[in-house]
């Protein structure tokens, strides 16, 4: 029998949302992994982090297993100061708290900022664990659409007026992946970040700029949100699951200082203290900017490996960006419903993640679907791609061909 457990306002609220995690498919075995955000086995310093554990117990013996004390931790904080201030963002101890992921980072700035009347601005379409964290807190949003050049800034604009004019609530907070947006791939130009904070300033919101992906740029770099932030209205949220690995779960978030010791008021995981010391003792010695160039090579030639694959598998009708950096690739197939098509794709032996998980209004994703090359080997994602090519073929409707 289902017991009544006396569940807060907000919690009971939030239980009405779907459940999370819908977007994950069970993928049968052998499948072809074109649905994965996670880095390639291979390319996870397995290895490394063996021997990063081994240092630090010879080392420090317990102390990375109490509650505090070791001090690798504040120079993990240091390290990332310092891959901050490469990025042109110099950070004082205060305006810096290193979380148990990315995802902490987004759920400790909703924490403190939303409330079931606070809107939220999001991409459409956006990475749907964040939708999941913001659904927690409240149920307004306004989604703003994304094209090749990242958030669609003038249409912003346009809804910004369109809702102060009917007296409307203005947004919060705005969510921003900028950089290698996550489903889409694409990146903001310059001119629309620039425009992103001048809203900022003039309809008074912070912006969460996500930048899980950012350092994995096949070119040159975006220059970051945070970096040309001169009213502190940006939290920055940055992550180690993508460049080092996901389990270790070390992100952080950086912003003003009266916003993170908020946060930090809530963070009730203390240092994480093993994790963070590993990541720390993992670190020491490696070149990191090397290593990084290694990701960014192995992962351009899987990009282009799949966007070859694409040109050369599939139908004419299906587009995609091609992207100049992180994980993803965003395809769309006219005409088909990619969650109906997933089931035939999977009996064929290739996952991807359709396209209307990422979208508030699900409808608006019906025709999308996301890949990732980040997981596959490149023979597999090849072959992943021809299967996929036959599965569309059989399902595009003749006028679309
Ligand atoms: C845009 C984006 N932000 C954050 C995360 C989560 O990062 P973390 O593992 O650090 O929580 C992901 C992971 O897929 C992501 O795609």
């Amino acid at each position: 029998m289902k017991q009544n457990f006396p569940f807060s306002k907000d919690i009971k609220r939030a239980f009405q949302n779907d459940p999370p995690g819908q977007w994950m498919t069970v993928v049968p075995t052998g499948c072809i992994r074109l649905n994965s955000g996670y880095p390639q086995p291979v390319l996870v310093p397995s290895i490394e982090i063996k021997e990063a554990v081994a240092r630090l117990i010879d080392e420090e013996q317990d102390l990375p297993l109490h509650y505090i004390g070791s001090p690798r931790i504040p120079e993990l904080k240091k390290f990332i100061q310092q891959r901050m201030q490469k990025r042109e963002v110099v950070l004082s101890e205060e305006e810096l708290l290193v979380t148990s992921g990315a995802c902490q980072a987004i759920d400790l700035i909703s924490r403190i900022l939303l409330d079931d009347e606070a809107v939220v601005a999001i991409e459409a379409p956006t990475y749907m664990e964040a939708l999941e964290v913001f659904g927690n807190y409240t149920e307004h949003f306004m989604d703003v659409p994304i094209d090749a050049n990242g958030l669609d800034t003038d249409r912003f604009e346009e809804m910004l007026a369109d809702k102060e004019a009917k007296g409307e609530t203005l947004p919060r907070l705005l969510y921003t992946i900028p950089t290698f947006q996550n489903p889409t791939g694409t990146t903001m130009t310059l001119e629309r970040r620039k425009k992103v904070l001048e809203l900022a300033e003039r309809y008074d919101f912070l912006v969460l700029e996500d930048d899980a992906y950012g350092e994995l740029a096949f070119g040159e770099q975006a220059r970051l949100l945070k970096a040309m932030d001169p009213g502190n209205r940006v939290l920055y949220v940055g992550s180690l699951s993508k460049v080092v690995a996901p389990g270790m779960r070390i992100g952080w978030v950086a912003g003003a200082e009266e916003l993170v010791t908020a946060m930090d008021w809530f963070k009730k995981d203390l240092h994480h203290p093993f994790a963070q010391a590993t990541m720390a003792s993992y670190l020491e010695g490696l070149d990191f900017d090397s290593h990084l160039q290694e990701l960014q090579d192995a992962y351009q030639r899987k990009s282009s490996v799949m966007v070859a694959a694409l040109e050369k598998f599939l139908p004419k009708s299906v587009s995609w960006y091609t992207p100049s950096g992180g994980y993803f690739v965003w395809v769309q197939v006219p005409g088909v419903d990619t969650v109906q098509m997933l089931p035939e794709a999977l009996a064929a032996g290739v996952a991807y993640v359709p396209g209307r998980y990422f979208f508030l209004n699900q409808e608006e994703g019906r025709e999308f679907l996301r890949l990732s090359f980040s997981y596959a080997e490149e023979e597999q994602i090849v072959k992943g791609i021809e299967l996929l090519g036959q599965v569309i073929g059989r399902t595009v409707p003749q006028e679309n061909n």
